[in-house]
């Protein structure tokens, strides 16, 4: 991968880009005859492990809110996850039959890297999902499995958050198939789902083209509700975080059932709502969700594979069978829809304003 843009306008959009390439190599080799090879994990014995805690900042937390959902309903392991600053001070209660997993792109962010020390003096056994080898959180961890995104330069993080939920779903596998907790057929399903994900990541010209002319009626209005359900949830939080940070608007990533217990107030024509809405999870509860922000006004833009009358903007995404080819494609689409706002609005996608790329400092 070049250290150059290759004719694409910012280093976001080519990494956005090269999401279906990485996501490739995060693959490679960790897969075979229908059984997850992780070598990086041979010194760990999941029999005396019961729990799993995650902590991470930022896209790398919104990685960890997304394997929770996938630990618990896949490998039946309970999960915790934490923001680590959060949990550096709150004197937590550390258990060694917990693995303590650390994520991060650049393996230098303070909070993560001193939550890591705590849980290693704790006794825990710890893991480092990262993406930069020999960075001071490889270093520190037990065990580390690399996200092999390659070099990220945009601030705004695209594909080393697509490279670490893939990492962590086949770690999610792996401790399935080891701890014995998912069956055959699952695994294997899985397994097939998991290898069309590269497939699922190439851009569609079209697609970014529709998401590049919609863009426009997006530049001013009081506010986003990225919302979504489950895992989707997660995927509303990271959506949002990108608008943010590139475009200055303000975002929010909501859990849709929980829009009537306050933010609704907020809802007016001027209120854009980006609703996922995927088909094979929870899909008319979300449509509840959405019509009652409709009745209200809100200005919505619904990506889903369904068409949603109710809708002032759609955007089809493909038939899925597995809620996370779904997860892939929707991550993509809110992406792009990040970078076509804010360039725009005029802004510098790759050096927003008051950010760095880590954050090696408290
Ligand atoms: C992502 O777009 C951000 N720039 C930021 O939230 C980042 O994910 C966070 O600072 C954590 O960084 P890390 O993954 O390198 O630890």
């Amino acid at each position: 991968l070049s250290a150059q843009k290759d004719g694409y306008r910012y280093f976001m959009e080519k990494e956005i880009y090269e999401q279906s390439l990485v996501v490739g190599e995060t693959l490679m080799g960790r897969i075979k005859d229908n059984s997850i090879i992780l070598d990086e994990l041979s010194s760990l014995d999941l029999a005396h492990i019961d729990a799993i805690k995650i902590c991470a900042c930022g896209t790398s937390y919104h990685a960890a809110l997304s394997a929770c959902y996938m630990f618990e309903r896949l490998a039946k392991i309970r999960c915790n996850v934490e923001i680590a600053s959060e949990f550096r001070y709150k004197e937590p209660l550390l258990d060694t039959k917990t693995l303590f997993i650390v994520i991060s792109q650049s393996g230098e962010t303070a909070d993560t890297l001193e939550a890591l020390k705590m849980a290693k003096q704790s006794g825990m056994r710890t893991l480092a999902i990262c993406n930069v080898d020999n960075s001071s959180i490889v270093r520190t961890a037990d065990m580390t499995i690399l996200t092999r995104a390659g070099i990220e330069k945009g601030v705004a993080s695209t594909k080393a958050f697509a490279t670490q939920v893939i990492t962590l779903w086949l770690l999610t596998l792996y401790v399935g198939e080891h701890k014995k907790s998912m069956d055959a057929l699952t695994l294997q399903s899985e397994i097939a789902a998991l290898l069309r994900v590269p497939l699922i990541l190439k851009v569609s010209e079209t697609t970014h083209e529709k998401i590049r002319r919609l863009s426009k009626r997006y530049l001013h209005g009081h506010g986003f509700f990225f919302i979504g359900r489950d895992i989707f949830y997660p995927l509303a939080l990271e959506g949002a975080l990108k608008l943010k940070e590139i475009s200055y608007l303000h975002a929010e990533g909501y859990p849709a059932g929980e829009m009537k217990h306050g933010p609704i107030a907020l809802a007016d024509s001027e209120l854009f709502t980006i609703a996922l809405m995927p088909k094979n999870l929870l899909y008319d509860k979300m449509k509840s969700n959405v019509e009652e922000l409709s009745a209200r006004d809100s200005t919505l833009l619904v990506i889903s594979p369904e068409p949603f009358e109710l809708a002032d903007d759609f955007i089809k995404t493909k038939p899925h069978t597995h809620m996370m080819g779904e997860f892939f494609e929707m991550m993509l689409i809110t992406q792009l829809l990040a970078l076509e706002i804010s360039i725009r609005l005029g802004n510098d996608v790759d050096m927003p304003r008051n950010l760095a790329k880590s954050v090696t400092v408290e």
